[in-house]
């Protein structure tokens, strides 16, 4: 086991890769805490379900509210005595084109991935330092390509990816690492879209050389817990493509 006994924040983890993350997480040996903006009652019956529940704690929190980043990390450090990883996973946004792209759509974005990974980050500073722990913050191909229709989620995602990268330089003395995975997964929302519309799922799929989206147990979050764990000890400031080779970094 790779994480034996490390505290991990999970962001999202009741969605589609952060499920995966904490399942793989928990599986490794680590105690998670569980942060989503679903309702305590729902994820504390989700993660009933995990294995070893003693392990595995829930805590709802709207992370999009940086005032909740000082929250996050207590609890972390309550739970579990102290706090070795951060894992940023959780980002809302909506699609539309530039020329339709609203204000509204900007916040919920920039609110729920830049700034959130932004807050916990600086939140959870002081208690990573006292572990030299690490942090695996959520990139996209879509930033990294300026897919059309993202422009609120590509910005926030290339925001966050340089955010990491400052964290890297100025937290390396501290023994920190910042690190990202960008990643492409079959989640239960893209199972819904796949089955909507086949013949763009199709497309989708042509384009990963690998011939499939990943799993995100079996193929997204063992890359996570690389980067989290001490394994990848050289490794920070990266972008980490776990996409089938859909974006090859040159
Ligand atoms: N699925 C993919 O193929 C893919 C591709 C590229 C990048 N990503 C990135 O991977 C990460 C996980 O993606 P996913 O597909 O599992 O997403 P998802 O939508 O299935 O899950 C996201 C989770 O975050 C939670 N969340 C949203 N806003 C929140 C808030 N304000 N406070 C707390 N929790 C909140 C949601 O409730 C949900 O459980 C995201 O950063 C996403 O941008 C995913």
């Amino acid at each position: 086991m790779t994480l034996t006994d490390k505290g991990a924040i999970v962001t999202g983890g009741a969605g589609g890769i952060g499920q995966g993350i904490v399942r793989h997480f928990l599986k490794q040996g680590a105690k998670v805490l569980v942060v989503d903006i679903v309702d305590q009652a729902a994820g504390d019956e989700l993660v009933t379900g995990f294995e070893p529940a003693d392990n595995v704690r829930y805590l709802q929190s709207d992370i999009s509210v940086a005032e909740n980043a000082p929250v996050i990390v207590a609890a972390a450090v309550d739970a579990f005595g102290k706090l070795d990883i951060l894992v940023n996973n959780a980002h809302a946004s909506r699609q539309a084109p530039i020329t339709e792209t609203t204000q509204e759509m900007w916040d919920l974005s920039l609110g729920s991935g830049m700034y959130a990974t932004f807050h916990l980050m600086q939140a959870a500073y002081p208690e990573l330092k006292k572990t030299k722990g690490a942090i695996v913050n959520f990139a996209s191909g879509a930033g990294l390509a300026g897919l059309p229709n993202q422009v609120t989620y590509a910005a926030a995602k290339e925001a966050i990816r340089a955010i990491t990268r400052v964290a890297a330089h100025e937290w390396a003395a501290d023994g920190i690492r910042a690190n990202l995975v960008a990643p492409v997964a079959l989640t239960p929302g893209i199972q819904q879209w796949a089955q909507a519309f086949p013949t763009e799922y199709e497309q989708v799929v042509k384009g990963v050389p690998l011939g499939r989206l990943g799993d995100p147990e079996n193929d997204i979050a063992p890359a996570v817990a690389f980067l989290a764990g001490d394994e990848s000890r050289y490794i920070t400031g990266q972008t980490l493509m776990t996409d089938g080779g859909s974006i090859m970094l040159h």
